[in-house]
């Protein structure tokens, strides 16, 4: 295990009726911007329990946040900051809505000509708007991490900025907000969440014994009650299970001291970006192309991940990496998600095009060698073809 340093700042106000309780979380005198998405939380009742608990406060409201948030739409709050003098975000909704609060917060307060540098030059940032997030979908982990992923439409780019500066101040989990999710967010969430996890467990032993035993848990627990939550988005036990998950997924837990591979995320992201495809439905596809084509240099892990997760042992290893591939796959599909290019109307000439954007922006040699090139990223999507 190598030497770490594990911190994380976010409150987490986790059960039945917590939305009531956030208000002990904002300051009295706060002025508040909430931030929402396409409607969904005027429909389910969020947004009533929302402005109930902000009663004693002045705010004011940024609607349209869309998923997979664009830099253009972000940019439209600055205007309101600056003439309410807005000083907390408050984000309403799942990770599009979240990671659109955290940008707007480190753009409000940057310095440099355009806050889009904070993206493409990973320029860093030395203030922030402070957030609060009410989540209503279980899957990114971006309530309880100081991660966020933009698009500039012009430009058909998605990228990514982290900082400590832009985590959430405090979180609500409450299971119920989940009742009225499509399904296909349902099954979104517990891909994205279980592809996480396979991102900062499936790489080469670290001796990192309590990581990969929670990442296990956290594994097992997804493929027990995602299905539940498929079947019943009104089974609460299922739901806070499959919550709590999502969140310690991609709260910083379990990446404590161990190698990480981010390759499915990476060329994840190009697929939406050309190709508006749900982030989590990405990962179904390229994950299982990153287990293949990787395989030598992740076995002994994929071999432990085979045992522990899905009961596969043998003696013939090339097997058993097999059937950890083919069961992972079997896994996604049976939640509903679809793992192949073709399957999503993807055209072979995407495989170039990603390959070039990915090497002239320099998002090659990644994962925990830095063994994935050119040839490797080409590989794993042509297997997913
Ligand atoms: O816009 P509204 O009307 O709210 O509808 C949303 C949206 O259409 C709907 N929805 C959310 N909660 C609902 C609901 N509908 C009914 N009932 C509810 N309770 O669901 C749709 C999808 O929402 P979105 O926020 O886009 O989904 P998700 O949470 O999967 O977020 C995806 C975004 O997060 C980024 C992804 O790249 C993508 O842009 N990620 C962020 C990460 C992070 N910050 O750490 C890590 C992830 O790997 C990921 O990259
Ligand atoms: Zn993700």
């Amino acid at each position: 295990m190598k030497n770490f340093v594990f911190s994380n700042q976010t409150r987490i106000l986790f059960g039945k009726g917590q939305i009531a309780n956030m208000t002990a979380e904002i300051p009295d005198d706060a002025k508040i911007l909430l931030i929402y998405g396409g409607g969904s939380i005027m429909t389910n009742g969020i947004y009533d329990q929302v402005t109930d608990a902000l009663i004693e406060y002045e705010y004011h409201e940024f609607s349209g946040i869309e998923p997979n948030p664009s830099y253009e739409k972000c940019m439209e709050a600055l205007d309101l900051i600056d003439e309410f003098e807005i000083d907390f975000l408050l984000a309403v909704g799942g990770g599009s809505v979240v990671d659109a609060a955290k940008f707007i917060a480190a753009a409000a307060y940057y310095n440099g000509e355009d806050p889009w540098e904070i993206l493409a030059r990973n320029e860093e940032i030395d203030d922030a708007i402070p957030l609060g997030v009410v989540l209503t979908l279980p899957a990114t982990g971006s309530e309880m991490n100081g991660n966020s992923v933009i698009t500039r439409n012009e430009y058909k780019e998605k990228l990514s900025f982290s900082s400590p500066l832009v985590m959430p101040v405090f979180s609500v989990l409450d299971p119920q907000v989940m009742a009225t999710l499509p399904k296909i967010q349902v099954a979104n969430g517990v891909v994205d969440a279980f592809v996480h996890v396979i991102e900062q467990y499936l790489t080469y032993p670290a001796n990192a014994k309590v990581q990969d035993r929670m990442a296990e848990g956290i594994l097992l627990t997804l493929i027990e009650e995602g299905p539940k939550v498929l079947q019943n988005q009104r089974d609460y036990h299922a739901c806070a299970n499959m919550m709590w998950s999502a969140t310690m997924a991609l709260n910083g837990l379990i990446a404590a001291g161990v190698p990480q591979d981010w390759t499915t995320h990476q060329i994840g992201h190009e697929i939406t970006a050309l190709h508006k495809v749900d982030h989590a439905q990405t990962l179904a596809i390229v994950l299982p192309g990153v287990m293949k084509v990787m395989q030598s240099a992740k076995r002994e892990k994929i071999l432990q991940y085979a045992e522990r997760i899905w009961g596969i042992t043998g003696n013939n290893e090339e097997t058993v990496l097999q059937q950890a591939i083919d069961q992972t796959v079997a896994f996604f599909e049976s939640m509903g998600l679809k793992t192949r290019l073709r399957d999503y109307s993807i055209p072979a000439s995407t495989i170039d095009l990603i390959v070039e954007r990915m090497e002239n922006r320099g998002d090659i040699n990644i994962g925990e060698n830095q063994l994935v090139g050119v040839d490797e990223i080409r590989k794993i999507l042509e297997v997913r073809s």
